[in-house]
């Protein structure tokens, strides 16, 4: 399944990088933006990103920006995302066996592009575990 990249200005540069190795391993990449480093809004890369995924064209989001906090908070004012902002292992594998993220947000004046390049393989690599965090993740659900 497609996934969703999308940077702001700060955000740009990992979001080459990523791109680049993602493609390398096979993936397919939607690649909505920036498209260099001169200054952009967040809000409007994480809507296009967002956007990808509610139409059902991409499956999975990868958002950056300086932090990976205005990414996130934008993408989940929407009721089908769940966006995490993940700085290490931990965080990231819980994002997905616990929350069932469908976007992985990264900060990249946070993480360096290697610890970066890590986290995204292992976040596409780790599984929902269901049972009693589906139960949770449901009442997560916003109306439409
Ligand atoms: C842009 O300077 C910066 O504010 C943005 O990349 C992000 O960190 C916002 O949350």
């Amino acid at each position: 399944m497609s996934i969703v990249i999308a940077a702001d200005h700060g955000g740009f540069e990992l979001k080459e990088a990523i791109k680049r190795r993602l493609l390398e391993v096979g993936r397919a990449v939607v690649d909505v933006g920036c498209p260099s480093e001169a200054a952009v809004d967040y809000p409007d890369y994480a809507a296009l990103a967002v956007a990808e995924i509610v139409s059902g064209r991409c499956r999975w989001g990868i958002l950056i920006c300086g932090t990976g906090i205005g990414m996130s908070i934008a993408a989940n004012r929407h009721a089908d995302i769940r966006a995490a902002n993940c700085h290490n292992e931990y965080t990231t594998i819980m994002s997905r066996e616990h929350n069932d993220a469908n976007v992985l947000c990264l900060g990249a004046r946070v993480l360096d592009r290697d610890e970066a390049l890590s986290l995204v393989s292992l976040w596409l690599a780790t599984d929902f575990t269901g049972g009693r965090h589906q139960r949770r993740v449901d009442k997560l659900t916003l109306p439409h």
